[in-house]
């Protein structure tokens, strides 16, 4: 595996290729977007800090999706971030016609990829990829869960002052208000969180994961978060092009799963070259498997909405 396409070259788009790019995982980053000079400025940029670095992959900068053909996987972050106050569905109609042009570029020329979507409305376009593609459901995914897994295990090792690498903090469900933090899958080292603390702090850190991402959008007026989105995402890149079939929290087609089906949402996935190789059904509380049930009928009613914006 070699090649690599990121769609968008923002501050998501353009983070998440130079991380790819410096694990030195892959021959090329393509990175793409419709601002001219925007991708090819930025690439540039990036390969000249490789001697510095120390790694080899090349960026590519380009306007022209014909410089994408062959892509082993495509992340899709194009779209427009929210604005303070904004939630990620009020996104729903103007990305969706981004994501579904980007999506008929992208398989026109790499019918093999692995589509991973980033944009929001994370769940609904994720579907909506999946769909335009016409690819077996497992080679469409989306990032979510990664990111707010990683935002909760910040904010319990800053409640605890525990080494936040010592920490598993897992979400599921939707990327929005149906996110489902799992506190009974949490450990902080060996303890387990609810013994390390109490029900109430917990839940103000799972009130605040969910509201992890308008917390940074409040903060920066323009623009959303990017430098743990960008993690997130590269981390599903690498686990897809190593095969590693490492287990993580994406969006993934559920097949009957906690007895869900054809819905995307976030569960715990191993990734390798087919994109979501296996759902792994994890034992959940029964207010957390409620919460993933409910989620997922959530996730649905907004793929209606979608349905019925795009006719
Ligand atoms: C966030 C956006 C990227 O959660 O969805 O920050």
């Amino acid at each position: 595996m070699s090649k690599v396409t990121v769609v968008g070259a923002g501050k998501y788009g353009s983070t998440t290729a130079q991380r790819i790019a410096e694990w030195d995982i892959v021959d090329e980053v393509v990175m793409t977007d419709i601002v001219e000079g925007l991708p090819q400025g930025l690439a540039l940029d990036m390969n000249q800090s490789r001697p510095v670095v120390g790694y080899r992959t090349l960026v590519t900068g380009t306007n022209d999706y014909a410089d994408t053909a062959g892509s082993d996987v495509v992340v899709i972050t194009a779209g427009l971030p929210r604005k303070p106050g904004m939630s990620r569905m009020d996104l729903l109609e103007v990305n969706a016609g981004i994501v579904k042009a980007v999506t008929e570029e992208i398989v026109a020329r790499s019918p093999d990829a692995v589509i991973i979507v980033v944009t929001n409305p994370l769940d609904q376009m994720v579907a909506l990829a999946a769909d335009v593609s016409g690819f077996p459901k497992h080679r469409v995914l989306g990032q979510a869960g990664m990111l707010d897994s990683a935002r909760f295990a910040h904010f319990i090792s800053e409640a605890t002052g525990h080494d936040v690498l010592d920490i598993t903090a897992v979400t599921l469900g939707s990327h929005g208000e149906t996110m489902v933090p799992v506190p009974s899958l949490c450990t902080v080292g060996d303890t387990p969180l609810s013994d390390a603390l109490d029900a109430a702090t917990i839940e103000e850190l799972v009130d605040r994961t969910r509201k992890g991402g308008a917390e940074i959008v409040a903060y920066l007026k323009t623009g959303s978060a990017y430098y743990a989105p960008s993690a997130a995402a590269a981390a599903m890149v690498k686990a897809v092009v190593e095969d590693s079939r490492a287990e993580m929290p994406v969006c993934a087609w559920m097949t009957g799963q906690y007895g869900i089906s054809d819905v995307y949402l976030g569960v715990m996935a191993k990734l390798g070259r087919n994109g979501v190789e296996e759902v792994a059904e994890v034992e959940l509380t029964e207010s957390e498997l409620a919460g993933l049930v409910e989620a997922a009928a959530a996730v649905k009613e907004k793929v209606a909405d979608l349905d019925q914006i795009q006719q």
